[in-house]
Order: structure tokens, then sequence, then C-alpha cells
């Protein structure tokens, strides 16, 4: 894609990382990095946009490119459980905990907010004095890091407030003509974003584990390493990061409904619809005559398929030239919750 004006980018380059391409991709991106680029890059939940974390400069284009406001922090990728130290501190009543979590979860998509160490710069942090961090699993992802040999931020690739990418070709929508280069990795395995958690000792009790947004891991996954607790709170305040209210949002407005009868269509309007499985039982499929069904686990009803797909049929829709995107809810246990966390964000006006 040609480079819009102002961004100071001749063209935003994708390149393939089949088979043969796969070292020249990897070697391509780091040598951007080091030279304090910013380069979008795949990982298992959604594509990220990367920067070298110790250099502020190039952490600032992120912010830029993403019209990102901030007070918003990023998150901040180790290559290995030992570059952890670089980044975080590890406080004793909690290291045992964290310990077992990543062993557990990394590389994946858990992200662990801990106290920073003074080699974060403060604008990858937004002036907090803690730092989100985890370990990608995803292969692409770990050999350029390992390559730069220094942690990556990365945000989602996305516009602010917009849907997370789940694909190349969606980075190229969002940041197309804002950043040099998009490295393919091809669709994202997990298609949310990590879940963020914030672990607290409670003396003699199992630790406190404060899940800050819903993901990938679960709240029974968690279960395990102490007693877990969903921030339910949805809020605007700019003091309690990655709570904001509108949030992976089309830009045609989406809908939900307590019960499908509350739904009122205006006549002349076109409306399209969100369905969990294509189900009639669910009360959506025949309530109206919608302009377009998206099925987001077809027939079978599986949330990993759901989760994955979430984005996507999000994205689609909002390519459809419709008046508002109907989304029936989906059950709220295991990977329900991010589900149904990403759909209310998104129907937040
Ligand atoms: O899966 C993911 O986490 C993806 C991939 C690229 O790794 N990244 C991602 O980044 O979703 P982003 O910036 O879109 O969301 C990160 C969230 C933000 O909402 C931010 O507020 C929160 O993490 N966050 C970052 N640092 C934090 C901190 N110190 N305390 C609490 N929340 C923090
Ligand atoms: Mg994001």
């Amino acid at each position: 894609m040609a480079g819009a004006a102002g961004w100071g980018v001749p063209e935003t380059r994708i390149l393939s990382t089949e088979e043969d391409d796969m070292n020249d991709a990897v070697r391509e991106a780091a040598a951007l990095l080091a030279a304090g680029e910013i380069v979008a890059l795949p990982t298992e939940t959604v594509y990220g946009l990367a920067a070298d974390a110790f250099n502020a400069d190039a952490v600032a284009k992120v912010f830029a490119a993403k019209e990102r406001p901030a007070f918003d922090p990023l998150i901040v990728h180790i290559a290995s459980f030992k570059e952890l130290s670089e980044v975080a501190e590890l406080p004793e009543d909690i290291a045992a905990t964290v310990k077992s979590l990543a062993g557990a979860f990394w590389p994946g998509p858990l992200t662990i907010v801990l106290p920073k160490t003074a080699k974060v710069p403060d604008i990858v942090t937004s002036g907090l004095s803690t730092v989100a961090v985890r370990q990608s699993g995803n292969v692409i992802f770990r050999a350029i890091g390992r390559a730069l040999g220094r942690p990556i931020a990365a945000p989602s690739a996305n516009r602010f407030g917009r849907i997370s990418p789940t694909s190349a070709g969606a980075v190229e929508k969002e940041l197309g003509g804002r950043i040099p280069l998009i490295i393919d990795g091809g669709a994202c395995r997990d298609g949310l974003e990590s879940t963020i958690v914030k672990i607290e000792a409670r003396g003699e009790q199992r630790p406190l584990i404060r899940v800050l947004r819903a993901g990938p891991v679960t709240k029974e996954d968690l279960q395990k390493f102490g007693k877990v607790v969903i921030e339910k709170k949805i809020t605007d305040q700019p003091d309690v990061p990655g709570q904001l209210t509108s949030h992976y949002a089309p830009l045609t407005p989406l809908l939900m409904f307590d019960k499908p009868e509350d739904f009122q269509p205006e006549p002349g309007k076109k409306y399209g619809l969100i369905s969990y499985r294509g189900d009639p039982k669910a009360g959506y499929m025949e309530l109206h005559e919608w302009e377009t069904v998206e099925e987001l686990s077809p027939g079978s009803g599986k949330l990993i398929e759901a989760a994955v797909r979430l984005f996507y049929v999000m994205r689609m829709m909002d390519e459809a030239g419709l008046d508002a995107i109907v989304a029936e809810p989906v059950s709220e246990t295991g990977l329900g919750v991010a589900i149904m966390d990403r759909l209310r964000r998104a129907a937040v006006k």
C-alpha cells in the first residue's frame, strides 16, 4: 500500500514466512526493530505492532501509528524467562506464583503485571510503576525476539479502539501506509488478546489472581494457582488501563440485547446477525429478515472456534454496508467470558 502523507513511510511491505522465506523475514524484521523502526508481527493471539522496548523513540512511533493515547500502556514481550529480570522485579511474596504461572502458560497467551525495572522507559508503561509482560508462543515472533536480543513492546496492530487484526491483510487495512513492514504469519491461532493478570499475596491464604482482561487462558485454567477474580468493571478511567469501555469496535454500530425480543428494527435499515452457531433455538435467526448472517462456530458451537473467528467475522460484517450488527450472546463459561467481554466492549457507543 502506498504511503499516506505524513507518516514518513514510502510503502508498507508484507513479507511471507512460508518455507524458505522465513529466515529472510526474521532477519529483516529484527534489523528494522534494531534500527528503531516499528514492524507488525504475528503472535498466537492477534497481530502486534512491535518496537524495541528499550528504545523510547521507537515506542513513540507505535503510539503515533495507532493514534493511541499516551495513558494506555503497552505489553512487553520477552524471548525467554531469563529476560524477565531485565524488565520486571519479582517481589518475594508472589515469586513462586509467577514462576508457576510462567511454567504452565509461557510461552503463551498470559500477560502478568509486575513492578517494572528502571530499564523500561516510562513511555512503555504510560508512567505506571508496573509493566505487563508475556512470552509469545508464536514461533516467528519468538525467532524475531531472539534475533533482536531485546524485549519487544507490542500492542495489538490496530488503530486505537478498533478491532484487533488476526491476519496480515487486516493489519494492512488498519496501518497500511503508516508502518514499513508487516510479517505475514498467517491467521492467529487463538484470535483473542492475551489474558492479563495481576497477582496479590495474601499471607497464609492462596494468592489472589485478578484478571484485568479475560482471554484465552480462562478462569478455570488459573484456578489451580490461586483464588481468581475477574474484574467486571468496565470504566472509562484512564488509571485503570486495559479497562476502557469502548474497544475492539467496528465502525458499524454493534447491538446486544438481554432478550432477542428487545431488538426493535427500524424500518428500511439493514441489519446483520452474528450468530454463535446458527441455531434458531437461540431466538435470533428467525427474529428478523437479516441482510446477512455470520456464524462464529457454524453448526458445532465450539467456543474455541468462536474465539478464533470473532474479530474476523466482526471485520467482515463491518465491511458489509449494514446500518447495524446484532450479536447473539454466547454462554459465559471458559473462553465465553473473553468472547462476551469483547462483544460488550464493541457494543459500547
Ligand atoms: O495478546 C496480546 O496481549 C496482544 C499481543 C500483540 O501480544 N497485545 C495486546 O496489546 O493486546 P494491547 O496494547 O492491545 O493491550 C494491552 C493491554 C492494554 O489495554 C493496557 O492497558 C494493558 O494491557 N496494560 C499494559 N500495561 C499494563 C499495566 N502495567 N497494568 C495494567 N494493564 C496494563
Ligand atoms: Mg489492543
